[in-house]
């Protein structure tokens, strides 16, 4: 099995594309470490990959409280001896237009989306920098993270930050042990439209969800499956590919993007 004597440590693990990239990766024999803030349905994901053969284990974990995440990040490397897979995928959406979106709001998405992907790098890149084998840091970030929308303020400069820092840590580990990449996909049919569900002020957890009902339509009728974006992944970190694009069809509003950028930099003297 190509991934056997390896282990991955996989935020948001208990669903969606987390839980998706867990099975496939553990199918091939990696060790997973699935931490996630809900640890009901943690409980139940790493029950469920276990009755499949998969070697998983479980940690609760909200990966914006840099103290909980010190700890298991410690945790985690004594009960799997080491971590060569980094996949920093828990992340949340709101969507609110400018000027009416809630501080908690914002410090929250913020918390999760940008800092847990930090501080995944921070506590686990010195043990895989140590390791004598080859290791990977996958961040999730999102076709977000190169393409704007209206109402979707936090998530975009959360999703934009993400590609940028990634980029940064490409080049500082280009000669390293350690490749780098950056998921990218559009819609995937997951509960990312029920995010809310994880706020950390429970009042706003069902305005936070009722607030994405139109994203749960969208993702309804045009997301992809999860397992479509599994394999395009896997096959990214072989290749050392560092931008991984999912959604063929999205690929004409990256280029007007890119397109806009050229003309506005074109009107330089
Ligand atoms: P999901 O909601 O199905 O899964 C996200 C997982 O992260 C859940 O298990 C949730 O409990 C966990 N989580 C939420 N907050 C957390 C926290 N503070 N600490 C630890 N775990 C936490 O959604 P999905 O789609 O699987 O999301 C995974 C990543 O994919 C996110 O970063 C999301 O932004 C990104 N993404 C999703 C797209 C989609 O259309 N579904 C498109 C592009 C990117």
């Amino acid at each position: 099995k190509a991934f056997s004597n390896t282990t991955g440590f996989i935020t948001g693990g208990a669903s969606g594309i987390g839980l998706a990239m867990a099975r496939e990766l553990g199918r091939r024999g990696m060790q997973v470490m699935l931490a996630d803030i809900e640890a009901r349905v943690l409980d139940s994901s790493v029950e469920t990959l276990r009755s499949e053969g998969i070697e998983a284990h479980g940690t609760v974990l909200d990966v914006g409280d840099p103290d909980a995440y010190a700890r298991v990040a410690e945790e985690t490397l004594t009960t799997l001896g080491k971590v060569n897979f980094l996949f920093n995928n828990a992340g949340v959406g709101t969507l609110s237009p400018a000027g009416q979106t809630p501080i908690r709001d914002w410090q929250w998405v913020v918390n999760v989306n940008l800092l847990g992907v930090a501080y995944g790098v921070e506590y686990f890149l010195p043990s895989m920098q140590a390791l004598d084998e080859p290791c990977h840091v996958m961040n999730t970030a999102s076709l977000a993270g190169h393409v704007a929308n209206a109402g979707f303020g936090p998530y975009n400069a959360t999703k934009f930050a993400v590609v940028g820092y990634s980029e940064s840590l490409r080049q500082e580990l280009a000669q390293s042990n350690i490749g780098v990449s950056v998921l990218c996909p559009a819609w995937i049919k997951t509960r990312i439209a029920e995010s809310g569900r994880n706020h950390p002020d429970a009042r706003r957890a069902a305005d936070a969800q009722s607030g994405m009902n139109p994203i749960a339509e969208l993702i309804e009728a045009e997301g992809l499956p999860v397992d479509t974006l599994i394999q395009r992944a896997i096959d990214a970190m072989a290749e050392g590919t560092f931008y991984v694009f999912t959604h063929p069809d999205f690929r004409p509003m990256v280029e007007e993007r890119l397109e806009r950028v050229r003309a506005d930099y074109n009107k330089l003297p």
